[in-house]
């Protein structure tokens, strides 16, 4: 794994939450705060961001964007369909290339675990990569912005809260970043359920008390976090069909009744509304689904300026 923090404990790169102490990621959470709060921020006014993914996205990609714009960063836009990786032109080459045309930060999304590790090791000293989303590893903005939500609806300290993490975790890279996160926020309890297929068989679910039954795993929880079926990256067969995955695990407004009263409910989107869950639900009022994708800009704001203003940026511990 290439090394993310230089000597001085400072963020060059954003790959994964893993590892990153509870300082940097409150430092990070409450800088995202005050943009939220409307702190105005043009620390990156001069510097060039490309957005380079090479898989789709709808939410990382805009948000980073509208992130870098509330920076005062140039903003580039790397769209793989109708670039010269058509023509076989490798992840590193791109790269290469436009950070030849000054290009100083680049927001990564790739289909492979660490890819975007891989590229951030190839890359300028002065270069700063960070993680999109690579293949099922990490998604740790995602998880920077789920905290942020998390912490404006139940307050800053997690050590009282329960929190359940529902469906695809072993294809889901915001599943990992989001409990790595939540463990080192001190989490007072997790839970996971989804179907055995679909659990990890990896250290992902490490302190989680597993409740295969959804109906007893939402018992009493404060927040449930929903994860969408990632059906372009499952082999056949993990899920008998839409409808019984549906019936066994699909969040409907029944179901919800056994969580707190006052439990909320995220989903990182895209959401495969009527399998993981009801539009009632995504739509209702314990849904914090758009509160996320707002938030979204916020968290991204607080990371590009670490990575490439550090000055303005959060200091650390
Ligand atoms: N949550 C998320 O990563 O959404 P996108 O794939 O649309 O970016």
């Amino acid at each position: 794994m290439t090394p993310q923090l230089d000597a001085n404990g400072r963020l060059r790169h954003l790959l994964t939450l893993e590892g990153l102490s509870r300082d940097h990621l409150v430092a990070l959470l409450d800088r995202a705060q005050a943009f939220v709060d409307g702190e105005a921020g043009r620390s990156l006014a001069g510097t060039a961001v490309c957005t380079l993914f090479f898989e789709p996205s709808t939410r990382t990609r805009l948000s980073f964007q509208r992130a870098a714009q509330r920076l005062g960063a140039d903003v580039l836009n790397f769209d793989a369909s109708t670039s010269s990786t058509t023509k076989g032109e490798t992840a590193l080459d791109t790269l290469k290339n436009i950070e030849a045309m000054g290009v100083r930060g680049f927001v990564v999304r790739h289909s492979e675990d660490g890819g975007v590790a891989a590229l951030a090791a190839q890359a300028q000293p002065e270069t700063a990569l960070v993680n999109a989303g690579d293949g099922r590893s990490a998604h740790p903005t995602q998880g920077l912005l789920d905290m942020l939500t998390l912490r404006q609806a139940k307050g800053a300290d997690f050590s009282g809260l329960k929190v359940l993490v529902v469906g695809d975790i072993r294809h889901s890279r915001v599943a990992r970043s989001d409990l790595q996160a939540l463990r080192t926020l001190g989490v007072g309890q997790l839970r996971a359920c989804g179907p055995q297929s679909l659990l990890p068989d990896d250290t992902t679910l490490a302190g989680c008390e597993v409740v295969q039954d959804f109906d007893e795993a939402l018992e009493g929880v404060d927040a449930v976090m929903m994860l969408r079926l990632q059906r372009e990256r499952m082999a056949q067969g993990l899920v008998s069909s839409l409808d019984d995955y549906h019936r066994g695990y699909g969040l409907t407004a029944a179901r919800l009744r056994r969580a707190a009263p006052d439990a909320v409910v995220m989903h990182p989107g895209p959401m495969n509304r009527g399998v993981e869950i009801d539009g009632d639900v995504a739509d209702g009022p314990q849904s914090l689904v758009l509160r996320q994708v707002a938030n979204g800009v916020a968290a991204r704001m607080a990371v590009l300026e670490a990575l490439l203003a550090p000055a303005a940026g959060p200091q650390y511990g």
